[in-house]
């Protein structure tokens, strides 16, 4: 995947800026945020303006040095370690954050989901909340013209598990209590980039439909919000 792939049009500022919501709420007052799979620092960059101290991980050497380069512009590099690593087998001590993100598609691309699943648990501090989204399945399921109308590729999505469903993702976290599950990435699975006029207005449509528990299913992303068992 070449770099500039994931350089975000409009509607996924809209989407960041959802994540970046969603997230808030559970920033600790200090303390240090793992955000693994944390690519091009798409949410490392901003917590850290926030004055956070941030470890970004990655498998990605070449994402690491774009968000440290990135990172270098914004001024953010003192607060920001990188390190490239694996999250089915985070390099860090047990019970080590204060709290833990791995957004889009970090999970859900990784060899192992269970032991990546456990790994993020493993390492954050009890009390404390852990944020993850994957692609949700249901979302893809609505693209019908994208499977070409084709009852087995149909099928096949359901078994995929580069997607999960609400259960799924349930599943793999049910060894911390779950607070909820929200969606992110209504507009830019839905909304054409020349259609958003005002980000205001756009933000406050992704926020509605995401928080809300039968509309989110219309969002790309499905956000797990839990926190570890003390
Ligand atoms: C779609 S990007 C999302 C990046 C970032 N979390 C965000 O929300 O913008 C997925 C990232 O996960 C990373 N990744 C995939 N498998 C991984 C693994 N096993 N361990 C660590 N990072 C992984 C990829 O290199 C990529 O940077």
């Amino acid at each position: 995947m070449k770099v500039k792939d994931w350089i975000y049009p409009q509607a996924t500022e809209i989407d960041t800026a959802r994540d970046l919501e969603i997230i808030k709420k559970y920033l600790p007052k200090k303390g240090l945020v793992l955000d693994a799979g944390g690519g091009l620092g798409r949410i490392a960059i901003p917590l850290a303006k926030l004055g956070l101290r941030v470890v970004l991980l990655d498998i990605s050497r070449t994402a690491i040095n774009f968000a440290k380069e990135r990172a270098k512009k914004e001024n953010v590099l003192n607060r920001i370690e990188f390190v490239e690593g694996d999250v089915c087998n985070l390099p860090f001590s047990d019970n080590h954050f204060d709290l833990v993100l791995a957004l889009r598609d970090v999970i859900n691309f990784s060899a192992d989901q269970k032991r990546a699943a456990e790994e993020l648990i493993r390492v954050l501090k009890p009390n404390h909340y852990l944020i993850v989204s994957v692609t949700n399945k249901a979302f893809w399921l609505t693209k019908l013209e994208r499977w070409n109308y084709n009852l087995e590729k149909i099928k096949s999505i359901l078994g995929t598990k580069s997607m999960l469903t609400e259960k799924e993702l349930r599943n793999l976290f049910k060894g911390i209590k779950i607070e909820k599950i929200v969606g992110s990435g209504y507009c830019s699975g839905n909304i054409p980039e020349n259609f958003i006029t005002s980000f205001e207005d756009f933000l406050k449509i992704e926020n509605f439909v995401g928080d809300d528990e039968e509309l989110k299913f219309t969002c790309e992303y499905l956000v797990l919000i839990g926190e570890k068992r003390g």
